[in-house]
């Protein structure tokens, strides 16, 4: 019989209490992602005073919502769904298990998906990167190890020379992301990429549009919008913000699979997973097109 969690995070314990980083990370990774994550939301804890020294403290209840509109357990499930689809689907794509991957989390936020990534791959191989100065701020503040980076809100390149990364995820970003911004960051995001890695976005479908109530400074209704998705492919309502070089970045944004492939020759579309815990936010799986690379 395996041993349980709780003897396996005591000797993590021990051995992180014996600065045993290596020996630490290869014990909690024999707990299953759904105890690793448990264990995470729960930290600092102090009936394993070292664990709470070495792994990030979790972000506050206010932090969590504000980034992820939601917090404590029922995030968790939404974020293990999101990582096992990951799991699951990468080998699927790659060839490859995820176990030892080079990641950026793009749009990581606070780190609430990083975290569950460290059950994957060594925290050297963990890269994350926002343009919030706050989000990285967040990371840092509660000493997630690795390799977090503000990046720029139009990014042409990123903020460090690692250049082939196995897995690129971004969660409940490209939901947000106006027109040049989307096309920015794809376009950049493909230089990033390893030639057999995979990147992982989550979508809005048009269904979004009719579900949402949009905020009345948008002076648009729902069906203006839905009918902007139909015609382009691509509908965005900016939330009220200040502009980025003259464009407003960030709202709400729906785009259809037939867009993506066309503005997009570079990625190629290999696969889509339903997001259980929203619906309405797809999860899309891209490689790279050698063929087409700019
Ligand atoms: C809804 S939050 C999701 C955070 C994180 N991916 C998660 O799921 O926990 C959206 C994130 O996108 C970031 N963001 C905003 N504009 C961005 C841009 N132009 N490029 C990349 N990330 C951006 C925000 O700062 C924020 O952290």
């Amino acid at each position: 019989m395996p041993p349980s969690a709780t003897a396996i995070l005591r000797v993590a314990e021990s051995l992180a209490h014996n600065g045993d980083t290596e020996g630490m990370w290869s014990h909690l990774r024999q707990v299953s992602l759904e105890e690793f994550g448990e264990f995470l939301i729960g930290l600092p804890n102090p009936q394993y005073p070292s664990l709470s020294r070495a792994l990030p403290a979790m972000a506050s209840v206010e932090v969590q919502r504000n980034w992820t509109g939601n917090s404590g357990q029922l995030l968790l499930v939404q974020t293990l769904s999101f990582v096992r689809s990951v799991q699951r689907h990468f080998p699927q794509f790659t060839g490859r298990p995820l176990e030892g991957a080079k990641i950026l989390d793009f749009g990581c936020g606070y780190g609430r998906i990083s975290r569950l990534m460290y059950h994957f791959t060594p925290p050297a191989n963990l890269y994350g990167v926002d343009p919030m100065e706050e989000s990285i701020r967040l990371c840092r503040e509660s000493r997630m190890p690795g390799n977090f980076f503000v990046s720029d809100y139009l990014p042409e390149s990123l903020p460090f020379s690692e250049n082939r990364f196995d897995l690129i995820f971004s969660f409940s970003v490209f939901t947000h992301l106006s027109l040049r911004a989307t096309r920015t960051a794809l376009g950049t995001l493909r230089r990033y990429i390893a030639p057999d890695g995979l990147l992982v976005i989550t979508i809005r479908p048009e269904e979004y549009w009719r579900s949402t109530t949009l905020d009345p400074s948008a002076q648009r209704t729902a069906d203006e919008v839905l009918a902007d998705h139909r015609r382009d492919g691509f509908a965005f309502v900016p939330h009220r913000r200040g502009t980025v070089d003259g464009d407003v970045t960030y709202g709400d944004t729906s785009l259809s699979l037939a867009w993506l492939a066309r503005e997009f020759p570079a990625w190629r579309i290999v696969g889509q997973d339903h997001n259980p815990a929203d619906p309405l936010q797809i999860l899309v799986f891209l490689a790279a097109d050698e063929k087409s690379h700019s």
